[in-house]
């Protein structure tokens, strides 16, 4: 089943009198599952084209389904909690609140959906177990490693049990053996948990390791050649 069907997306940035086609009409089926990765040049899209399936954006023209959700077709509120309860999103930059904990970074999304506290703290252990964070749930984001901060940014995208995880440039602030790891942390949870991923990067090993490439060039995507990878 596919969980991703995107048809003649287009979204059209105007600045001014200019005109920036940052998605062009862009097709994508991903099944449920699926590990993929984009990789294109700076300005391509990329972040667009994530936006636009973490329901942050709406396009100019075209459809976006996810789970059988037009998202194209959802009024505010339903985008807004579509967001809230079907998508993850990992960045570069981490993005955790520096006054919380690492475990208290994961239960805040769970705090936000209403889940009671016993609950949510035993759920925000567990995540922060999963990402081999056991021994650093009490430390603050300064007191982590970039790498450390970026397991706990992945346990906190998961929190609330999304269908659909969306990392943008995830290992771009970190060594390439951090990197690496962080690209293990990705693969094995998405063997482990069928969550579909989509995952956008400059590094090429990183890559690699998704089992469905493309490349993502002026606001489209085609598929990696085999022969390249
Ligand atoms: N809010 C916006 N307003 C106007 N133009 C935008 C906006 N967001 C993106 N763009 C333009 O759309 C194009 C695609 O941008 P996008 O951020 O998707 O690229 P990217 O592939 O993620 O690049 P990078 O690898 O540098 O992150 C760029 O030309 C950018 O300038
Ligand atoms: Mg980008």
């Amino acid at each position: 089943m596919a969980t991703i069907r995107i048809d003649r997306l287009t979204r059209v940035f105007r600045v001014g009198d200019s005109e920036v086609r940052a998605v062009d009409n862009l097709a994508l089926t991903l099944d449920t599952g699926a590990l993929a990765s984009i990789v294109g040049p700076s300005g391509s899209g990329k972040s667009t084209l994530l936006a636009l399936l973490g329901g942050l954006d709406t396009p100019t023209s075209g459809a976006i389904t996810v789970d059988g959700r037009p998202l194209h077709q959802l009024a505010a509120d339903d985008l807004a909690a579509y967001r809230r309860t079907s998508v993850g999103f990992v960045f570069q930059d981490f993005f955790l609140l520096s006054h919380l904990t690492a475990l208290e970074n994961v239960e805040l999304p769970l705090k936000l959906s209403g889940m009671p506290r016993a609950a949510r703290r035993e759920r925000a252990e567990g995540l922060i177990t999963q990402v081999g964070l056991t021994q650093r749930a009490a430390h603050l984001p300064r007191q982590l490693s970039g790498g450390e901060r970026q397991r706990v940014a992945l346990a906190r995208a998961l929190a609330n049990q999304p269908r659909l995880l969306l990392a943008d440039e995830p290992t771009g602030n970190l060594d390439v053996h951090t990197g690496r790891q962080i690209a293990d942390l990705l693969v094995e949870l998405n063997a482990r948990q069928r969550i579909t991923m989509l995952l956008v990067t400059h590094n090429l090993d990183v890559a690699r390791r998704a089992p469905v490439r493309f490349n993502m060039t002026d606001g489209a995507l085609h598929p990696a050649h085999p022969a390249a990878s």
